[in-house]
């Protein structure tokens, strides 16, 4: 594809701590530096909408529009949204976003736009992001298998994988408590997908202290946002 200036792409990463912006050329390299506000709270459609207008005006011109959210999405409409706010489930937030930035927008989970931006595209490869909440995406031969929501799945002890993993756990038992859980985590997702490749992503991966087996990857959090680029592979 030829790196039209018609081509830039808007990519918002809507996180629970913190929402992030940044333009893409029409091949999905970064053009600008990335820009980030708090998520306001209570983190409510509008709040957040308006965030990323504000952050979009400092962002240059841009055509289209990504944004990875931390819940389920059903053609631009958010189904769930543990950790932001019950506003969310039933939301037409690609109309929404659309009508405030007049550019067309699509919206996908978060994880699900970071696994795009690290995939090889072959085999059996499994994304686990661990930010706020604990996201997960799967893929077979590069096709996504939709809306896997590990992180609300009974994980150990009587809890989740995001309550045992997620950014409050990780407060509440420290970093060296948090490794264990996510060793035992990782053989446990081992044995249950046999991934050819595992990418661990998000804003807390930098706290992983582990002798990663070679098949597990960890990517930088900026990946939730050039992901964004696969959106509009159509
Ligand atoms: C949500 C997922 C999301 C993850 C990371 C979870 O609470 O249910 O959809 O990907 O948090 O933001």
């Amino acid at each position: 594809m030829e790196n039209n200036q018609n081509n830039r792409t808007l990519a918002v990463d809507i996180g629970g701590s913190g929402v992030k912006v940044m333009v893409l050329d029409a091949i999905g390299n970064p053009i600008t530096e990335r820009a980030r506000q708090e998520t306001p709270k209570p983190a409510k459609p509008q709040p957040i909408i308006n965030a990323i207008v504000s952050l979009a005006a400092t962002q240059g011109e841009f055509h289209r529009v990504s944004v990875g959210f931390p819940g389920v999405v059903h053609n631009g409409v958010t189904q769930t949204a543990v950790n932001l706010d019950s506003d969310w489930i039933g939301f037409d937030l690609a109309t929404a976003l659309s009508k405030n930035l007049q550019r067309p927008v699509r919206v996908a989970n978060d994880a699900d736009i970071q696994g795009l931006g690290a995939i090889a595209g072959k085999g059996v490869e499994l994304v686990v992001t661990l930010g706020t909440g604990f996201g997960s995406a799967l893929f077979v031969d590069g096709k996504l298998v939709p809306n896997l929501e590990m992180g609300h799945h009974r994980f150990r002890k009587g809890e989740s994988y995001e309550e045992q993993l997620g950014r409050a756990a990780l407060e509440k038992v420290g970093e060296k408590k948090w490794n264990r859980r996510l060793e035992k985590a990782m053989a446990s997702l081992q044995s249950l997908f046999n991934y050819n490749y595992l990418y661990i992503g998000g804003g807390e991966a930098k706290k992983v202290n582990l002798d990663l087996p070679q098949n597990v990857k960890i990517i930088p959090n900026v990946t939730g946002l050039l992901g964004g680029i696969a959106l509009w592979r159509d």
